[in-house]
């Protein structure tokens, strides 16, 4: 396949706009990535800006354009925003970033993403029942994929247990924050992931985000009895999976 065929992954994050084409035949990508500093403040035209900075290392090609958002998605307009700007919100990400890029765009919850470029090429590639894909960052974004089928916009990370929003009780973000050790945050840990094993009974839980590169430190010390294991794509799996999106929309 030619390079200007590959669909173009977005991880539109925090801190970062990286993209990339993907080559969907491997998962892997299929030139080089570029990464951008997230705007200040980062609402639908700056970021349009960079993105449009961004594809243009790319001039030639035509394809569709995947991204993600750490928010909920429904038909390409955004319904939250729990660590992006409020701007967000009911604005129709797919036409706003369509019109800028004068290409089709699709945009995809952040951990949606990732969920699936892990079950169709990373850690939970070839397994089947369900897998819950978590991702651990400023938030927990978490993906529930079934025999390889998406259910979209779980938000597991907003989950309360014992009267406390999941995510700002045990995101990495709070572990750093209150430096806190990481037995300290593996216990978190053990009672967010039990409560997902008693509410799903998963048949594999994945932990993505940035952390799970350390996952030796943290990982072990989970107790519980579903198989859990970190995330083989790193951080090229919001990309990768925002590409796929892009690619199965394209085909609808
Ligand atoms: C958001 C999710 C997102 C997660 C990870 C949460 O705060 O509600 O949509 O997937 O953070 O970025």
């Amino acid at each position: 396949m030619a390079l200007m065929e590959h669909p173009f992954g977005i991880d539109f994050g925090g801190t970062g706009i990286k993209g990339a084409p993907v080559d969907l035949a491997t998962g892997t990508f299929a030139g080089p990535k570029a990464k951008i500093d997230t705007p200040r403040p980062a609402n639908p035209e700056t970021v349009s800006a960079v993105f449009r900075q961004l594809v243009s290392g790319f001039p030639s090609s035509t394809a569709a354009v995947g991204v993600t958002v750490p928010g909920v998605v429904k038909h390409g307009v955004v319904w939250s925003a729990a660590n992006i700007d409020s701007s967000w919100i009911g604005t129709d990400a797919d036409e706003v970033f369509t019109e800028a890029l004068q290409r089709e765009v699709h945009v995809v919850n952040d951990a949606d993403a990732a969920g699936l470029a892990e079950v169709e090429y990373g850690a939970a590639k070839g397994r089947r029942g369900l897998v819950i894909v978590t991702t651990l960052g400023t938030g927990i974004g978490s993906a529930l994929v079934h025999d390889g089928v998406l259910v979209p916009n779980s938000e597991l990370g907003h989950l309360e247990i014992a009267g406390k929003v999941a995510e700002r009780h045990a995101a990495n973000s709070v572990r750093e924050r209150e430096e806190l050790s990481w037995a300290d945050w593996a216990q978190r840990l053990t009672t967010y992931y039990r409560t997902l094993e008693r509410l799903f009974s998963p048949e594999l839980i994945v932990v993505g985000g940035g952390v799970s590169k350390s996952a030796e430190h943290f990982l072990p010390l989970i107790e519980i009895e579903t198989e859990i294991v970190p995330a083989a794509l790193r951080n090229k799996a919001g990309i990768i999976g925002a590409a796929l999106v892009a690619s199965r929309a394209g085909r609808q």
